[in-house]
């Protein structure tokens, strides 16, 4: 297998281990009651998926992402799991990943799935700011304070607030970013 393929199958891995993570973390945050945390999970989950579908594109081949085992705590616990999950995959996995597949320069596809490496990597980091404004409203005992969340469908990046602005991760267009939905 070619070095571009193995590491994006790599990544896709990851990710999807994310969206199962963050989809029962969704389900524990509602069952405590933070409803803003789950809407923040569902929304995570989502741009994870966008990630997902990037990386595949970049694969251009049909692949099943790996299941793997994952365990689950307290709100508290799955949001700082997270934190630590995001910032090692924008610290560490992504750049990483990128090293390893600018070796693979022949490959046709390589550009594209750096370009789809770098949108996650930086992603990744909008997702652990995110998770870290919600551990701070957790720990006053008090529910995330957020009423909309809106994510770009190019790259996943995650804002609070209507976009005006291009994407500063992919540079598109606001037009590009949606309203996620609560339920
Ligand atoms: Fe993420
Ligand atoms: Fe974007």
């Amino acid at each position: 297998m070619s070095i571009l393929k193995d590491y994006l199958k790599k990544a896709l891995n990851g990710e999807f281990l994310a969206t199962q993570k963050y989809s029962k973390f969704a389900e524990i945050a509602k069952s405590e009651g933070f409803d803003n945390i789950t809407y923040l999970f569902k929304a995570l989950t989502a741009a994870e998926k966008i990630h997902i579908n990037n990386h595949k594109n970049a694969l251009d081949e049909d692949y099943t992402p790996e299941s793997e085992e994952f365990t689950s705590g307290t709100t508290v616990e799955n949001v700082k799991d997270a934190m630590d999950a995001e910032l090692w995959e924008n610290k560490k996995m992504y750049p990483s990943f990128i090293k390893e597949i600018k070796k693979d320069k022949k490959n046709p596809m390589q550009k594209v799935a750096q370009l789809s490496f770098e949108w996650a990597r930086d992603v990744e980091y909008t997702h652990y700011k995110a998770l870290k404004l919600a551990l701070k409203f957790i720990e006053q005992g008090k529910d995330l304070d957020c009423s909309e969340i809106y994510i770009c469908k190019v790259c996943g990046n995650l804002i609070f607030t209507e976009p005006t602005k291009i994407c500063p991760i992919c540079g598109h267009d606001p037009a590009f970013y949606y309203k996620v939905k609560r339920d």
